[in-house]
């Protein structure tokens, strides 16, 4: 970029001046440099050993004493003052250089191309719990929520299962320190919250953890999932209770021929209580899912016992009402084909990824 320096074996009398066109030329091309290798062949150009300067600095000795006062500190002027702006430029390019570094790595490429983006999906049991609120809200029920730290009366005592009752000892509890409290053994106490606090008629469904000392085995954890069911209003009966269960149990499994089994159970908050089973999705002659039985236990229900409806405030006389709470947990396994309930909360992300 730059030209031969016009100005090597100068005539004395025109110095002066010549070495103010180098000046001038010097900031000219300095202007145009934008690389610290432009800047390498500059420096050269001006102060390397060919240039004019360096020559003259050279030939200084052969000057008279009133040339060597008159034209060494302009030489050695244009030489510190060439060095200095050199130095600066640099530092310049430099910062530039880093600064423009920085700045490619602070943004983002929009139009970047990342293969084998990963991308999460729903835990099955949240899957589950929307399809199940999505099909009771459709029957016009509605959806609430309450605590898995419960008192001791929403648990059992407002269910009709007094302090010593036996009925206590088919859900192993968790107390908790704080006396009166355990963590919930059944999604039943959101029958007990319902009752207090809505007004009547009502039909509510409850999806929610519950916990059990329990051991663990294919089809029990300690840590499931239940859905609460309840709904009361004048002349409810038992026909209502089955038609409800069958019309949801349909729409989830979207088939007409449900292989099911309806048999008595006991459970102090109902009467008559109702187990309804299905037929094992796994295996034909009995597996270690349905305990060699071909019938899984699914759907606990029945009409509410009159002694919760007037312990909770509600007249037995013009009130009747059914209430049911299934295994979702157990569900999701009918559902998706799962053998094993531990895998839910195993963390296993190849697992996950089926879903
Ligand atoms: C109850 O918990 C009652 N509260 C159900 C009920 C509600 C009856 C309303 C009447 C009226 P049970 O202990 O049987 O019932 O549990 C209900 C369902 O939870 C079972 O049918 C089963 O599907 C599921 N279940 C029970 N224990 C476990 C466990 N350890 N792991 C996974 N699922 C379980």
């Amino acid at each position: 970029m730059f030209e031969e320096n016009a100005f090597l074996g100068v005539d004395m009398p025109d110095l002066k001046d010549k070495i103010q066109n180098l000046k001038n030329e010097f900031e000219v091309d300095l202007k145009n440099v934008s690389n610290l290798r432009e800047l390498d062949d500059l420096k050269i150009k001006y102060l390397g050993k060919k240039s004019l300067v360096t020559d003259l600095l050279g030939q200084i000795k052969n000057f008279s004493v009133e040339e060597k006062k008159e034209f060494g500190p302009l030489i050695n002027q244009f030489k510190i003052e060439a060095d200095n702006s050199i130095e600066e430029a640099k530092a310049q390019i430099i910062f530039k250089q880093t600064q423009s570094e920085n700045f490619k790595k602070q943004n983002f490429d929009v139009s970047a191309y990342q293969p084998n983006i990963t991308t999460g999906t729903l835990h099955p049991l949240t899957q589950i719990v929307r399809e199940v609120e999505d099909i009771f809200i459709s029957m016009g029920y509605e959806v609430i929520d309450g605590p898995e730290v419960e008192s001791e009366e929403y648990n059992f005592e407002a269910l009709n299962v007094p302090k010593d009752h036996p009925a206590r000892d088919m859900q192993d509890t968790f107390w908790l320190d704080i006396p009166g409290m355990v963590l919930r053994t059944q999604t039943s106490s959101m029958q007990v919250h319902a009752m207090r606090n809505k007004s009547l008629p009502l039909a509510v469904i409850s999806p929610g953890k519950v916990f059990r000392q329990e051991s663990t085995d294919a089809t029990h954890d300690y840590v499931f999932m239940q859905c609460e069911g309840m709904l009361i209003d004048e002349n409810v009966n038992i026909s209502n209770l089955f038609a409800t269960l069958q019309t949801f149990l349909k729409t989830l499994f979207k088939t007409d021929s449900l292989d099911i089994r309806i048999r008595p159970g006991f459970f102090p908050f109902v009467e008559p209580g109702f187990e309804i089973d299905m037929r094992c999705p796994f295996c034909k002659n009995g597996c270690s899912v349905c305990k060699r039985s071909t019938w899984i236990e699914l759907f606990p229900g029945g009409m509410i016992h009159p002694n919760v409806l007037r312990i909770n405030g509600i007249d037995p006389e013009k009130y009747s009402g059914f209430a049911f709470g299934f295994g979702l947990t157990r569900l999701a396994m009918l559902k998706y084909n799962i053998d094993d309930i531990r895998l839910f909360y195993g963390g296993n992300i190849k697992f996950l990824n089926q879903f």
